[in-house]
């Protein structure tokens, strides 16, 4: 598709805006302990298409947030994610050796400092969230907004269901549990915090939010799922046809490419229906939701 469609100027400075702060939040490669600081800063700058980081900031718009206000809620569910993907590829995880075009974490920095990257973005997030510049109360919201989309009930949680159901099928519900929390669940946080990041909004409006996250987390990972079996190595940044080698539970395992096709046009559809009573504010949500169900990578 044409990269101009789908990643519109807004995107791309957004990009640019959240790849400084993060370059601000990380420590300098230069400071001891320099190898695991060395290997976080290798794992989350230069690359990534950032859609955690804009469904912020695109949330923060449509609740007329201070962009700067929305930062340390971009920052840290960017660093959630890097982390995420950093034990998500090691040995004992998926096994992966690319990772956004270069070798993943544990390849390039070996394992043990890979595992500790892992764990000081995911403590490096909170300590962002904590130190915003928002109220008190709101910082607080924010904190344990994110901790329980990240934890056993949130990512964690479904990447430990991804685990133990290598080999086995799952029904579609359960195999839908499983991306809502594996994916989801962080998406779904994006929104809400950059969301929390503005104006209030209304009970029917945040559960306008939700729905539109929801739709658009289980599309992004059923798009992830049909890119590993359409996609290459090239394209993607990563290794391509993983999922079928491992056995992984996947909606193109369970019921076939064209099915999970027509299951993301119905969920963009339902992202775009959830956001309609916002008018022009949800502009960028909308974009994001036809962007993360076209994309090619
Ligand atoms: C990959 O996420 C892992 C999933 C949760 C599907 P992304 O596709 O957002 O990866 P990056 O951040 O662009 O590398
Ligand atoms: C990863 O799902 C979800 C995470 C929480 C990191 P995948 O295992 O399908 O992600 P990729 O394909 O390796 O990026
Ligand atoms: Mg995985
Ligand atoms: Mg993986
Ligand atoms: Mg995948």
């Amino acid at each position: 598709m044409n990269p101009d469609v789908a990643w519109p100027i807004w995107s791309r400075e957004r990009a640019q805006r959240v790849e400084h702060a993060l370059e601000q939040a990380l420590p300098d490669a230069g400071e001891s302990p320099q190898a695991l600081h060395a290997a976080m800063r290798y794992a989350v700058l230069g690359s990534g298409k950032r859609a955690r980081a804009l469904l912020a900031y695109a949330a923060g718009e449509l609740a007329d947030a201070n962009t700067g206000a929305v930062d340390h809620a971009a920052v840290a569910v960017e660093l959630i994610h890097a982390y995420s993907l950093i034990h998500d590829d090691l040995p004992c995880m998926d096994d992966d050796v690319l990772r956004r075009g270069k070798p993943t974490c544990h390849v390039a920095h070996g394992e043990a400092m890979a595992l500790l990257a892992g764990d000081a973005l995911q403590t490096l997030a909170f300590e962002v969230l904590a130190k915003s510049t928002l109220p008190p109360a709101q910082r607080q919201a924010q904190i344990a907004l994110l901790a329980q989309a990240a934890g056993s009930r949130g990512m964690a949680g479904g990447q430990a269901l991804d685990l133990s159901h290598v080999g086995s099928s799952l029904t579609v519900t359960e195999l839908e549990r499983m991306h809502a929390l594996k994916t989801g669940a962080l998406i779904e946080a994006a929104v809400r915090l950059g969301a929390a990041c503005g104006g209030p909004l209304d009970r029917a409006q945040h559960n306008a939010l939700d729905r539109y996250a929801a739709a658009v987390g289980l599309g992004f990972q059923i798009v992830d799922d049909v890119l590993d079996v359409e996609g290459t190595a090239q394209s993607l940044g990563k290794t391509a046809g993983k999922d079928a080698l491992q056995g992984k539970p996947t909606y193109v395992s369970l019921l076939g490419l064209d099915t999970a096709k027509e299951r993301v046009a119905t969920l963009r559809n339902q992202a775009q229906q959830a956001l309609l009573g916002f008018g022009a504010r949800a502009r960028r949500l909308n974009e994001l939701a036809d962007w993360i169900v076209l994309r090619k990578n």
